[in-house]
């Protein structure tokens, strides 16, 4: 379907370390729809990152098929896979992953050179998501020099810079204080609100309410799926 951004099925991921199999997803089946934006929450281990390293083509799978954006990448060749994540997939990690030597407006337009887009557009395309995540005024400083907040609104705007399908976001605020992490999760709130497709991973419930789903996962499974603002919107309609 043209509407899907994510579909899996029966995706497995299996870890060797020595004599021990560490069976970190079993069997996951899960569909993200363009402009949905879900989060997948659970307890430390149950595979969360681990599924949201096989979306973005960071880590493969050991079986199941996965059509990222209409297209099946479960058995590409590396630079395919990089190439296709270079396009498709804008990450936010919890501990920003910023490139300390590299200026703020750098870190945002390296993936576009990555990309392959001129010179021109690249301007541009920075500029616009910097002013987009308030964060003009400190183009030229070196992410040691900006908070914790701040680093992280950068990196939100180099994920989204290169307009990719899915911003997928790994406990995004797991390093920032409760009043910054608010911010960042009504950064993603209003990107999602602009028509972003958003799948971020996070074990604090409290921001699970942000989302439009949220997927559980238990020991590699999904245990358990539901709209997260259900209660919300029938407080709304007075039910
Ligand atoms: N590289 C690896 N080698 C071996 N086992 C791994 C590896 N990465 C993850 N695992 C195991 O796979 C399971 C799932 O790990 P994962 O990192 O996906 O959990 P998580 O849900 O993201 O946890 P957290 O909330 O603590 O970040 C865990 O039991 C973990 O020990
Ligand atoms: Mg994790």
């Amino acid at each position: 379907m043209e509407n899907q951004v994510i579909k899996m099925q029966a995706i497995t991921k299996v870890y060797h370390t020595d004599d021990i199999e560490t069976h970190a997803l079993s069997g996951i089946d899960l569909e993200i729809n363009k402009g949905e934006f879900v989060s997948i929450a659970g307890p430390s281990g149950c595979g969360k990152s681990t599924l949201l390293s096989i979306m973005g083509l960071l880590d493969d799978a050991n079986s199941g098929t996965y059509q990222l954006n209409g297209r099946d990448v479960s058995s590409l060749a590396v630079a395919e896979q990089t190439r296709i994540r270079n396009r498709e997939v804008g990450f936010i990690f919890q501990s920003f992953n910023l490139i300390s030597d590299m200026s703020v407006a750098e870190n945002v337009e390296l993936p576009l050179i990555y990309a392959g887009i001129g010179k021109k557009q690249r301007r541009e395309r920075v500029a616009e998501v910097l002013e987009r995540v308030q964060m003009s005024h400190r183009m030229k400083h070196l992410p040691n020099q900006l908070s914790g907040g701040q680093q992280q609104r950068v990196a939100i705007a180099r994920a989204l810079a290169g307009k990719p399908a899915i911003l997928l976001a790994d406990e995004p605020t797991g390093n920032l204080d409760s009043r910054n992490g608010e911010k960042a999760m009504d950064l993603l709130a209003e990107l999602h609100e602009l028509g972003a497709t958003i799948c971020m991973v996070t074990h604090d419930e409290r921001y699970n309410s942000f989302a439009s789903r949220v997927i559980h996962l238990f020991d590699g499974k999904v245990v358990d799926e539901h709209v997260a603002s259900y209660e919300q919107e029938l407080a709304m309609v007075g039910a």
